[in-house]
């Protein structure tokens, strides 16, 4: 009898949330307005109700992302930033004009004291695709430089129902996590789609977590570790990628969003062209889920199907995707990313039948670290699914309404704690 399904039995009545949560602030967007007002009324509902700590969080938020950025990239950022700063907005509104004008609207409503002027503003919300021409360490052993990403997405097919499994992971967690709210998106005065949404990220940077009800869900995972990716990528090749108008990671996910089908989701995700490399996790109402994995440097998508008959390296089920922050090819070992996406394969599969809803959200919940796996702390890959950078939890099922009661966003921070053994329990 292994030990999940022991925690499973344990938890079949209620499933317990194991840390406070934040009360959930549910907006409504209107898709219609202009992209410079759009957010006006939920930056001002929301500043007002959360005052000066609103405000405060934003702050702490770009903070350290203009610190992470002059550490990770010394040579751009280190010395004449505001120059930078200034050429990666003139990139953004030649190429993103839409994003830029969101931008605009984001940095009015803050005020310089918050957010400095709105290139650096700009700056400091795209710190996703400028860390990833970051040089990096070969392998992704302990002791290689670390990065601020690890969400865990997956896909669970049970009974023609597709559970769609997301823990949204990023620094600093606190504030970010205290700006996170709900959003309706809305067009002609109806809800099109609802989606988790830190304030501190406009459209074209967010990390989408957003379900379309009867059609279809949707959630970004980080391809930011490895030996691949944007590593070698030039400053310089950047802003002419970004400048050209491929889509930033928000704005093929808003462009998915958009669609009515999953069909028509997946079509745009594998193959618009993209600035970054993205995983793009989809779920579907008939049964259909897919990991879409896209390449910053033009080479065309990976699509990994649920029910595809590839084996894979980690001995995930045909009725089972789980995404980290690793391609899927990627078997287990050295590489970051793949004893957590190991630690929930191995739970998922250990009882003989597909595990139930709630059976997957307690997974999601697990911050025992991976047996033999506790010591991968720098970067952090113990295996803990619910990790100190964990900001919320969440399960959607596209085939209904959002179901708020399996919407956690997290009000502290998880401790990774020692891996249980099946003996003990
Ligand atoms: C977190 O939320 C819980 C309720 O969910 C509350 O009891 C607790 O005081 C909160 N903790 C912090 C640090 O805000
Ligand atoms: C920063 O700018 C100044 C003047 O514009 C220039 O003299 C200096 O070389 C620049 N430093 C770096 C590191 O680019
Ligand atoms: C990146 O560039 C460095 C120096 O040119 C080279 O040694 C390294 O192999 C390159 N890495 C990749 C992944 O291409
Ligand atoms: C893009 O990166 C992948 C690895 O992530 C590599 O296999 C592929 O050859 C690269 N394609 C191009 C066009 O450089
Ligand atoms: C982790 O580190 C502790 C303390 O150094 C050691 O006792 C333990 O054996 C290590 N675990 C593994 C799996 O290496």
């Amino acid at each position: 009898m292994s030990l999940y399904l022991c925690l499973w039995f344990s938890v079949a009545v209620a499933v317990n949330p194991p840390l406070g949560t934040h009360q959930l602030l549910e907006y409504d967007v209107d898709l219609e307005a202009s992209p410079l007002e759009r957010y006006a009324n939920v930056y001002f509902d929301f500043l007002q109700r959360r005052g000066e700590r609103g405000l405060k969080a934003f702050q702490e938020t770009y903070q350290a992302w203009h610190a992470r950025l002059r550490s990770a990239l010394p040579e751009i950022f280190g010395a004449n930033e505001t120059q930078k700063q200034q050429r990666w907005w003139e990139a953004l509104r030649r190429g993103h004009p839409v994003a830029a004008a969101e931008l605009y609207g984001l940095s009015q409503r803050l005020g310089s004291d918050v957010a400095g002027d709105v290139a650096a503003l700009a700056t400091a919300v795209s710190l996703y695709p400028l860390l990833i021409i970051s040089p990096k360490a070969l392998t992704d052993a302990p002791g290689a430089p670390g990065r601020p990403s690890a969400c865990t997405s997956s896909l669970l097919s049970y009974g023609g129902l597709v559970y769609h499994g997301r823990s949204l992971d990023f620094e600093p967690r606190d504030p970010i996590a205290e700006t996170t709210v709900v959003v309706r998106h809305k067009w002609r005065g109806e809800a099109q789609y609802t989606c988790l949404q830190p304030l501190v990220w406009t459209t074209a940077l967010q990390w989408f977590t957003c379900v379309r009800p009867k059609a279809f869900s949707l959630s970004v995972n980080a391809r930011a570790q490895g030996i691949y990716m944007e590593s070698n990528s030039s400053f310089e090749e950047l802003l002419r990628r970004v400048g050209s108008g491929a889509y930033l990671l928000g704005e093929i996910a808003e462009e998915a969003m958009a669609a009515k089908s999953y069909d028509e989701a997946l079509q745009i995700l594998s193959l618009a062209p993209v600035v970054s490399s993205n995983y793009f996790i989809l779920a579907g109402v008939d049964g259909q889920g897919a990991v879409i994995t896209r390449f910053g440097n033009s080479s065309s998508a990976d699509v990994w199907s649920l029910d595809s008959s590839k084996v894979t390296c980690d001995g995930q089920p045909p009725w089972l995707r789980v995404q980290t922050n690793v391609d899927h090819w990627v078997p287990f070992g050295e590489n970051y990313a793949t004893h957590r996406r190991q630690h929930l394969v191995n739970m998922l599969t250990s009882s003989s039948g597909v595990p139930s809803k709630d059976q997957f959200l307690q997974a999601y919940f697990v911050s025992n670290a991976l047996e033999g796996s506790e010591n991968r702390t720098q970067p952090e890959d113990t295996g803990a699914i619910l990790r100190p950078t964990t900001i919320a939890t969440i399960i959607l099922n596209p085939s209904e309404q959002p179901d708020m009661r399996d919407w956690y966003i997290w009000n502290e921070s998880a401790k990774i704690l020692p891996p249980v053994s099946e003996q003990v329990i």
